[in-house]
């Protein structure tokens, strides 16, 4: 009988995030085009009594332990659909910066997902877990999924997108986060302050393309997050993080989701170096990373 399981788990970034119009349930329809990257957050759920949650990591301080924590409502809401009040104590090992714009909490969530049906002994299939997942929010099932895929609705139904090679990234991680619903209030107040209406989203050619070629300076060039003025609006120095990827020779910058952490499309690794080097003194702190990369799987 299985005591533990950990999975590991990618953040993502977002290539293209076109955000459409506010829909009634509050909730915008979008083309969010997902890359998962090589920063892991590792879950492990060993077999215990009752649900609980412990976080490890630098900032474990800022992540919720009660009923906010989305991995220990993932694990509810799988206990549910199995109608048995299973427990386990979920370890969470977090990379992913906390509140950051890269799905980290829905990160958690996913291997939550899996750790669990694989201790329990469910056998869910995956297209069972996708469906629990879009019940726990929009990143979710993409974390499931990993590689790069468009996201529509409000994120949440996905197809895979193909991909050659790989690119490299580099993040600069901000003090503090910024409130998802926060940053996506205030895009629709700045857009309502220029009189622009949102229109219907699509996915760019432009992108797709480069994604299909390995095409790094073209996909540089399609980058595209309609959220990053709010984020900048909300984080002034997030403007200036950008630009010092930029003068660096970044070949692509933007906010990643609804920030604040930044990402820079590198070149190459060697490259990559460079521009942590000199984005160091413009952040908090600096990773690097490369993509795509699977979701969430046992280790
Ligand atoms: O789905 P999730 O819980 O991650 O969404 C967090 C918040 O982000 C939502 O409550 C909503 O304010 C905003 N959001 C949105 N449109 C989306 C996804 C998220 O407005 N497609």
């Amino acid at each position: 009988m299985t005591s533990s399981v950990t999975v590991r788990v990618p953040g993502k970034v977002n290539l293209q995030l076109s955000v459409g119009p506010l829909r009634d349930d509050g909730y915008h329809d979008l083309v969010n085009v997902f890359h998962a990257v090589s920063l892991f957050d590792e879950v492990t759920a060993v077999e215990a009594a009752t649900l609980t949650v412990r976080v490890e990591g630098d900032s474990a301080g800022l992540v919720p332990l009660d009923g906010d924590n989305l991995a220990i409502r993932a694990a509810r809401a799988l206990a549910a659909r199995a109608g048995r009040p299973y427990g386990a104590e979920l370890v969470i090992r977090k990379s992913i910066p906390v509140a950051g714009g890269m799905a980290g909490g829905s990160a958690d969530a996913a291997a939550a997902l899996v750790a669990c049906d694989r201790l329990w002994g469910l056998g869910l299939t995956q297209r069972d877990l996708l469906d629990i997942a879009a019940d726990l929010g929009s990143d979710v099932p993409f974390a499931l999924l990993g590689g790069t895929a468009v996201g529509t609705g409000r994120g949440e139904m996905l197809t895979p997108l193909p991909v050659r090679g790989t690119f490299f990234w580099v993040f600069a991680l901000a003090d503090g986060g910024l409130s998802t619903p926060q940053v996506y209030g205030e895009c629709d107040r700045l857009r309502e302050a220029a009189g622009e209406r949102a229109c219907w989203p699509a996915l760019s050619d432009q992108l797709a393309a480069a994604l299909r070629d390995g095409d790094a300076p073209g996909l540089g060039k399609s980058l595209v997050n309609d959220l990053q003025p709010a984020a900048i609006m909300l984080r002034r120095s997030l403007a200036r993080t950008l630009q010092v990827g930029r003068d660096r020779g970044a070949l692509g910058a933007l906010v990643s989701g609804s920030g604040p952490t930044c990402a820079f499309l590198a070149e190459s690794a060697e490259h990559a170096l460079d521009l942590s080097v000199a984005l160091k003194s413009a952040c908090r702190a600096v990773v690097s990373g490369y993509g795509p990369v699977p979701g969430a799987v046992v280790v």
